[in-house]
């Protein structure tokens, strides 16, 4: 019987999710199709009952129903635990489980792509959205020494560094401010970091702000690894301007198809191919125009 995967979320048309999940599949020889199913956030829990049925190998859970499908699940794991997110879910034999793939994916595509692990080092987050507290959760948890968290709106900023400090990390809140490169709080932040990770929708295609980038050269360090979360278009101008500092730069399709490859790993029980994933993913992203 052939299996099924997919991923659900509400709307879901711009998902690569489904390409690069279904390239994995099709290299191992895997008998699965990997779909996407645009569900509604009054027919969540109508679909999660659904996944228990044999054949159905579990999901993928994008936005806006990460935490809704929580209460519908018999398990959930350490990680979805403390991001209150679940974005994979595994059935096995009519028992589901919830798991959270975003902030290990996060670590091991920075580990394997540029060598950085978190532990002793400085580390700057610009945003204070939904992607940036799955990343402080990540640092925290992989043993990162110090945090700022710079954003737009300063209270939600604040409400991370706290977040981070009931985590046991210092942590400090300031605003994510265009500067002209003086010696600003923000311009100081990124100075000492060891790791710049922007959780902003700045320079995103179609986005409120898709030319801008919230550093500029002038400010990052070559020393520094920049990870911006934005995949389209594949190259930032966020990126651009790390490259033109010296720095290592490391894009958003990155954490994309690692978070993809761990929930890939669950479902199948097989090392994914995530070359192949990878390959797979940035040739959709090129046909997009990315
Ligand atoms: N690569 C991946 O796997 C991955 C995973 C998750 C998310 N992402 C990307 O990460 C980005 C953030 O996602 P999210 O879910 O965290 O979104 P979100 O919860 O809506 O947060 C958006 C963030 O962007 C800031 N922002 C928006 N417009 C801005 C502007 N014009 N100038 C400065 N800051 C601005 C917001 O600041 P305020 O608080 O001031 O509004 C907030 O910090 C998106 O581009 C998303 O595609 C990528």
């Amino acid at each position: 019987m052939t299996q099924r995967l997919g991923i659900i979320g509400y709307p879901i048309g711009h998902s690569i999710s489904p390409v690069f999940q279904q390239a994995g599949l099709d290299h191992l020889g895997i008998d699965a199709t990997y779909e996407k199913w645009e569900v509604t956030p009054e027919r969540v829990g109508e679909f999660v009952a659904g996944l228990r049925a044999p054949g159905s190998l579990g999901i993928n859970i994008t936005v806006p129903h990460k935490q809704a499908v929580i209460p519908f699940l018999d398990e959930v794991d350490e990680w979805a635990t403390a991001a209150g997110a679940v974005n994979t879910i595994v059935n096995r034999e009519g028992r589901l489980s919830g798991h959270n793939t975003d902030g290990p994916g996060f670590l091991r595509a920075l580990l394997v792509e540029t060598g950085y692990s978190p532990r002793g080092t400085r580390a700057l987050i610009l945003g204070a959205g939904g992607a940036a507290r799955g990343i402080l959760l990540a640092l925290a948890r992989g043993g990162v020494d110090s945090l700022v968290i710079a954003n737009r709106t300063l209270e939600r900023a604040e409400s991370l560094a706290k977040l981070a400090k009931d985590n046991s990390v210092l942590a400090e809140a300031i605003s994510l401010t265009k500067t002209d490169g003086s010696a600003d709080a923000l311009t100081q932040a990124a100075a000492s970091a060891n790791l710049i990770v922007n959780c902003t929708t700045v320079g995103m295609s179609h986005g409120p702000d898709e030319h801008g980038s919230p550093l500029s050269a002038a400010q990052i360090p070559a020393s520094a690894i920049v990870n911006d979360l934005v995949y389209n278009p594949l190259k930032t101008p966020l990126l651009e301007e790390a490259a033109a500092a010296g720095a290592t730069t490391l894009g958003g399709l990155h954490m994309l198809v690692y978070q993809g490859v761990l929930s890939f790993q669950m479902w199948t029980g097989r090392d994914a191919p995530v070359e192949v994933m990878l390959a797979a993913a940035t040739a959709e992203m090129a046909s997009r125009g990315a």
